[in-house]
C-alpha cells in the first residue's frame, strides 16, 4: 500500500490475447431471465421477432457479449431438449423444480434459443444434461445441432425447418454437478465425464469445445481431481463457479439497495477473493497443464442478494446499483490480468436475475450500471493485455484492509491503449499516477462511470441516474517518449482511459 496509485505498464511484453469470451453471458430458465426479458407472449406490444424482444436484443448487440451460456444453471441437469423441439403446440410441460417450481411450457427450446444467439450475433454456449439424462440423449442433441450428413436428428433438425447444421461449439458436460447436477464426488464425475464427452461428438466443421463442470469457489481437490483423471485433449476448459454475497451469508445474503458502507466494504472484499481463487485453481491447472491448453472458465460469477421485497425469492430478481458495477469491473480487471489461463467468463445472469444487464417490467426495459462496464469494457475483448504493476493506496474498514485501486490495460490491434480504473473507496477519490515513459502515446480520452453513491440504481422512473459521461480529470506531463499522465479517480467510480 501507499499514499498515491502508482502504475507502470509493461506495453513491450503484451502478448497474451485476452479472450473476448471473458464477457460473456449466462441465461436461465429461471424467474423472469428468458420468460419475460427475452421471450414474451404473442400479444406484448413490445416490437418483436418471433416472440424474441428486439428492445433487449438491440442493448445487449451494443455491448457485443461473445458467447451465451444456456439453459442452465441447476436447470441444465433436469432439461430434456426433445421436449423443446418440434411444433410447440405439441411440446410437453415440465416443471422447473430448481426454481419455485413453476411450470415450464418448453416454447423457449433449442431453435429459438440459436435464433437469439443469431440476432445477438454471440456464439452459443449450451449446458449439456448430465446429472438426470442419458449418454444418447447428449449425444443426439450434438447430432442434432452440428451433424450435416442423413441420420435421425438431421432428419428432426430439417423437419423443424433448419437445414444447415448451427455448429455449436462451447459445450457443457453437466453443470454444479457436485450439487444440483447430481450430488456427484470428483472421482465419480471424471469417469462420467469421459464416457459422456466421448459420445457428444466433433463434426465436421464442429469441433467440440467441452467444458467440463468445475468447482465450487474454494473447492480445490475438485480441480485437482478433474485435472489428474480426464483426458486433456477432451476437454477444452474446466469451470468455476463464484458468487460475491454481501454478508458471506447464504442464509441472508444482504439487500441490493439498502446496505451500509461497512457492509459495501465487506462485499467488495468477497469479490476480490475472486483474484485468490483464479490465481489458485491456476496453479493446480499449471501442474497438470503446463502449457496452458485447458482453459479456466468462470460460468458464473457476480454478485447475489436476497431477492427485491415483494418478488418471488425463487425468481432471484434483484436491483442493480453502482457497487454492482464496481464488482463487475474490478471482476473484469482479475479475469484480464489472468488472460493467459482464463478464456471465457459468464456473468449470473442477463435480464431479470441475479445481477443483470438490464431489467424489464412489461414492455419497458432499463439499462443497469452493471450494463455500462461492459459497454466501457468492450474495447478490451480481443486486445493484448498489458502486464502492469499497480501499487495501491489502502481502503480499510472495520480493522481490515483492501486495495482502493485496481486496474487491467491492453493494447488494440490499431495499438490504441485502453487501461480500466476502478476505485472502490467509498467516500474518498485517489489520485495515480501512469508511467507512459519509453512510449509513443500522447493523446488521452477518457470516460467514467460514477454516480452520487454506491448506493445509487436506476429505475423505471429514472433511468439514467447512473450512466457514463466523458472524463477529463487527468493531466498529461513531461516530454515525448518520457510522459507521466495523473488522473485524479473520484469515489466509488470506474474510469476507462483510451491512449494514443
Ligand atoms: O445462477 C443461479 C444458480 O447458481 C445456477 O442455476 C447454479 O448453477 C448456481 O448454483
Amino acid at each position: 500500500s501507499a499514499q498515491k496509485a502508482v502504475l507502470s505498464l509493461d506495453a513491450d511484453r503484451a502478448n497474451i490475447k485476452i479472450n473476448p469470451n471473458i464477457y460473456g453471458m449466462f441465461s436461465e430458465h429461471l424467474g423472469r431471465g428468458i420468460y419475460g426479458g427475452i421471450w414474451v407472449p404473442k400479444d406484448a406490444k413490445v416490437e418483436k421477432q418471433g416472440r424474441i424482444r428486439m428492445d433487449v436484443v438491440e442493448a445487449l448487440r451494443k455491448i457485443q457479449i461473445p458467447n451465451l451460456r444456456w439453459p442452465g444453471g441447476c436447470f441444465a441437469d433436469e432439461y430434456h431438449w426433445m421436449d423443446g423441439i418440434g411444433d410447440p403446440a405439441k411440446r410437453p410441460k415440465m416443471v422447473n423444480t430448481n426454481w419455485g417450481g413453476v411450470t415450464e411450457d418448453n416454447s423457449f427450446g433449442t431453435n429459438e434459443f440459436m435464433q437469439l444467439c443469431h440476432l445477438l450475433h454471440t456464439q452459443p454456449y449450451i449446458s449439456g444434461n448430465m446429472g438426470s439424462g442419458t449418454v444418447q440423449e447428449m449425444s443426439n442433441w450434438v447430432e442434432y445441432l452440428n451433424f450435416d450428413g442423413a441420420s435421425p436428428m438431421t432428419k428432426l433438425r430439417k423437419e423443424d425447418g433448419v437445414d444447415k447444421p448451427y455448429g455449436v461449439q462451447f459445450f457443457g458436460i453437466g453443470n454444479e454437478s457436485w450439487g444440483c447436477g447430481g450430488n456427484m464426488t470428483p472421482e465419480f464425475y471424471v469417469d462420467q465425464f469421459r464416457r459422456y464427452a466421448t459420445f457428444a461428438k466433433s463434426y465436421h466443421d464442429a469441433p467440440l469445445k467441452r467444458i467440463a463442470s468445475g468447482a465450487n469457489s474454494d473447492d480445490y481437490h475438485w480441480t485437482e481431481v478433474l485435472m489428474k483423471g480426464i483426458p486433456h485433449n477432451m476437454m477444452w476448459g474446466i469451470s468455476l463457479h463464484y458468487y460475491t454475497i454481501p454478508t458471506g451469508n447464504w442464509g441472508k445474503k444482504g439487500s441490493a439497495t439498502k446496505f451500509s458502507e461497512q457492509e459495501y466494504f465487506n462485499t467488495m472484499k468477497n469479490c476480490l477473493h475472486m483474484e485468490d481463487l483464479v490465481t489458485r485453481h491456476s496453479a493446480i491447472m499449471d501442474k497438470y497443464d503446463p502449457q496452458k491448453k485447458v482453459a479456466l472458465v468462470v460460468d458464473e460469477w457476480g454478485v447475489w442478494t436476497d431477492a427485491e421485497p415483494g418478488t418471488n425469492p425463487s425468481f432471484l430478481y434483484q436491483q442493480n446499483s453502482m457497487r454492482d458495477a464496481l464488482i463487475a469491473a474490478t471482476t473484469l480487471n482479475i479475469f484480464n490480468n489472468h488472460a493467459d489461463r482464463v478464456r471465457m467468463a459468464n456473468l449470473a445472469q442477463t435480464v431479470n436475475v441475479l445481477q443483470s444487464l438490464i431489467l424489464t417490467k412489461g414492455d419497458q426495459m432499463i439499462l443497469t450500471p452493471t450494463y455500462y462496464v461492459f459497454e466501457l469494457y468492450k474495447k478490451h475483448q480481443g486486445a493484448k493485455l498489458i502486464p502492469l504493476h499497480l501499487i495501491s493506496p489502502a481502503y480499510t474498514m472495520g480493522g481490515k484492509t483492501i486495495d482502493a485501486v485496481n486496474g487491467s490495460a491492453s493494447i488494440d490491434s490499431t495499438g490504441k491503449m485502453h487501461i480500466s480504473l476502478v476505485n472502490l473507496d467509498a467516500e474518498k477519490a485517489n489520485p495515480i499516477t501512469i508511467d507512459l515513459a519509453h512510449t509513443k502515446y500522447v493523446k488521452v480520452n477518457g470516460e467514467i462511470l460514477d454516480a452520487k453513491a454506491v448506493t445509487s440504481v436506476n429505475t423505471f422512473e429514472a433511468p439514467d441516474n447512473v450512466k457514463t459521461t466523458g472524463f477529463t480529470d487527468y493531466k498529461l506531463s513531461g516530454d515525448a517518449g518520457n510522459q507521466v499522465l495523473s488522473v485524479n479517480l473520484p469515489a466509488h467510480s470506474v474510469v476507462m482511459l483510451e491512449v494514443n
